[in-house]
């Protein structure tokens, strides 16, 4: 594996391939992200992958700081994988003047994700086309674990004519269905065991709904109720269309429940799709 840290030499690199999977990574790599490596592999004989903690995507009170940062460790398992390259820049590469260009975003990064944490997409759309820019690949996966994310990158592809193929990897779950996430590993034993009850509250949602109930704000408010008393603090669990992540209504199909909470000082995400 080729490992770079700075533009010219990557360039020069990948100039000689005539088709590039790119993977974006803030590192701390899980078999969640191997996943989408592998799934990147299939579709590509070159792939690169790309660890980057980026500051724009979190408020002055997150987790940059404390964000796990586990270079040698991520090397080995790319090691492991057919991974032809890794792009791993500091800060002073990707940002040698304040960067003052951001994109401005359309409404859906203002709902769920957006609501609780401003700027994020802006912070998150702003590099990865960056990435795009640098690397030039021709298609990209990313994880359905950060469905509007996915969504975002998308319509940022389509709506800027950014001639690269996006595509969606599954999310990979523990046993007990927890979605794999670095931020996991902030919970203590008690609440890594209570940690699957967002999963399996929105399974709960998708069965209601499988079996027939439309009432999704009902659905919506037992299901933070429930959690609220299990200990969760609860940002938001909506149902939502896939196809605009606006709010699902009686009829609609093609769904998808989105749910954010907090246990203690550790945020989680997840979400179910329901087709037709
Ligand atoms: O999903 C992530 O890890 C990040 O948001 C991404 C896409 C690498 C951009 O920093």
């Amino acid at each position: 594996m080729n490992i770079f840290s700075d533009i010219a030499s990557l360039r020069q690199h990948l100039s000689s391939e005539r088709h590039i999977a790119f993977v974006p990574t803030m590192g701390n790599l899980h078999a969640g992200h191997l996943a989408l490596i592998k799934h990147a592999r299939q579709l590509s004989e070159c792939v690169v992958v790309s660890i980057f903690v980026n500051r724009l995507q979190f408020l002055p009170h997150e987790d940059f700081d404390r964000y796990p940062r586990t270079f040698e460790n991520d090397c080995k398992l790319l090691a492991g994988l057919d991974v032809n390259t890794l792009f791993a820049p500091d800060e002073k590469i990707l940002f040698p003047t304040k960067q003052e260009f951001l994109l401005a975003l359309p409404p859906v990064a203002d709902i769920l994700e957006g609501e609780f944490r401003p700027g994020f997409f802006r912070g998150v759309a702003t590099i990865v086309l960056k990435l795009f820019n640098i690397i030039q690949p021709n298609l990209a996966v990313f994880g359905k674990k950060d469905y509007q994310q996915l969504h975002i990158v998308r319509e940022m592809v389509n709506q800027l004519n950014v001639p690269i193929d996006v595509v969606a990897g599954e999310t990979v779950r523990a046993l007990d269905g927890l979605a794999l996430s670095s931020r996991n590993q902030y919970l203590n034993k008690e609440q890594r065991a209570e940690a699957c009850n967002l999963y399996q509250t929105l399974l709960h949602i998708k069965q209601a709904i499988i079996s027939g109930n439309q009432d999704f704000l009902t659905l919506q408010d037992n299901a933070t109720l429930h959690l609220a008393t299990r200990g969760w603090k609860v940002d938001y669990i909506r149902i939502q269309r896939q196809d605009s992540l606006m709010p699902a209504h009686p009829g609609d199909t093609r769904l998808v429940i989105l749910g954010a909470a907090w246990l203690n000082h550790t945020r989680l995400i997840d979400n179910i799709e329901i087709d037709d």
